[in-house]
């Protein structure tokens, strides 16, 4: 495999493979996919070192059941678990999802003792404190992806209601990832213009209700949840981290006071880079954009508790 930093991402299901796809089009680390599923791994690995050829690329790929080829990695992406079908309960994921993420950390810590984590798999929130409490590593080091995606979708939003460029659409969602996350409308601009100066309120509260529920409405039209946004997403992450850009982009990432949240994950600015999260940022929120998150933490409470350890 040559001297190239690696990458690993576990499970090859729709998130994962796209994600792998994403890093491996970056051409600045190998990538190694593991999932339990004989074949799966390998099958996509094939499939993305083939278009290399046709997109010029030279990272490779490695398709794998185990987590021998993946040691040594620098960044660990958690997308193994069943995503949420139509009538399938909360509890039901959280009980699943629970055991496959415990696993797999397990077996991450064992091939990659000092790899950073990004949790993808979901009930998000209460996935990166299994992530967290199987590993025992620093907070800075296990954390989740779900603001980036959240925010994409508030983004896409607004550049469709104004007609401006998605490129200059500057928003930030907060707080868990479930129906009570909090699009912080104080904190959005189009090319620096307040989006409370461009859209009228009610139109705006329409867009943050379509975001808080985006995930169900992906849900509903595939029948399963989403990838593309979700892998790209998770991607954009790994970049920040194995590139030390300093970005500063919303992750699920372990509260100890910040925003007034102890013990417990949840979405909040951070800043990005080689260390992981390398920093808490700290918004002047408005009183119902607090009060919002607060709500927010009590369902990702809600959640937690449901987890067996
Ligand atoms: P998928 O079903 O397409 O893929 C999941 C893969 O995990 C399968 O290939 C399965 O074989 C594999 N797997 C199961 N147990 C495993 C184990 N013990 N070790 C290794 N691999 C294992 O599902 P999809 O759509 O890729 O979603 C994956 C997860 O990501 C779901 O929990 C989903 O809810 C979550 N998700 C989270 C998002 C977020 O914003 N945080 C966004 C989209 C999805
Ligand atoms: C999503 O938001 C279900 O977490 C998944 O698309």
């Amino acid at each position: 495999m040559g001297g190239r930093r690696k990458v690993t991402v576990v499970g090859a299901g729709n998130v994962g493979a796209t994600c792998a796809q994403e890093l491996a089009r970056r051409d600045y680390a190998d990538v190694v996919v593991v999932d339990i599923k004989e074949g799966l791994p390998q099958g996509k690995a094939l499939d993305v070192n083939q278009a290399a050829a046709v997109l010029g690329y030279e990272a490779t790929v490695t398709g794998s059941n185990g987590y021998e080829e993946s040691s040594g990695s620098e960044v660990v992406v958690i997308t193994a678990g069943l995503p949420r079908q139509p009538g399938m309960s909360r509890d039901d994921l959280v009980t699943t999802n629970e055991k496959i993420v415990t696993s797999v950390t397990e077996q991450v810590l064992a091939a990659s003792p000092d790899a950073i984590l990004v949790v993808v798999s979901n009930p998000l929130d209460a996935m990166c404190h299994v992530a967290k409490d199987v590993s025992g590593w620093a907070k800075e080091r296990v954390f989740g992806m779900a603001g980036i995606l959240d925010t994409a979708r508030f983004s896409t939003f607004i550049a469709w209601e104004t007609g401006m460029s998605i490129k200059d659409v500057t928003a930030m969602v907060l707080g868990g990832h479930g129906d009570q996350m909090v699009p912080v409308v104080s904190a959005t601009t189009v090319g620096g213009i307040p989006l409370r100066k461009l859209v009228a309120e009610a139109r705006i509260q329409a867009m943050v209700e379509r975001t808080a529920k985006g995930g169900g409405e992906l849900v509903n039209l595939l029948g399963t949840s989403a990838w593309y946004a979700p892998g790209a997403a998770a991607a954009q992450m790994v970049d920040a981290i194995v590139l030390d850009e300093q970005r500063v982009l919303p992750c699920t990432a372990y509260l100890e006071g910040e925003y007034g949240i102890d013990g417990l994950y949840m979405g909040v600015p951070v800043v990005l880079g080689a260390g992981g999260i390398e920093r808490i940022v700290e918004l002047d929120l408005d009183e119902s954009e607090q009060a919002a998150l607060r709500a927010s933490a009590d369902a990702v409470r809600d959640v937690v508790g449901v987890l067996n350890s």
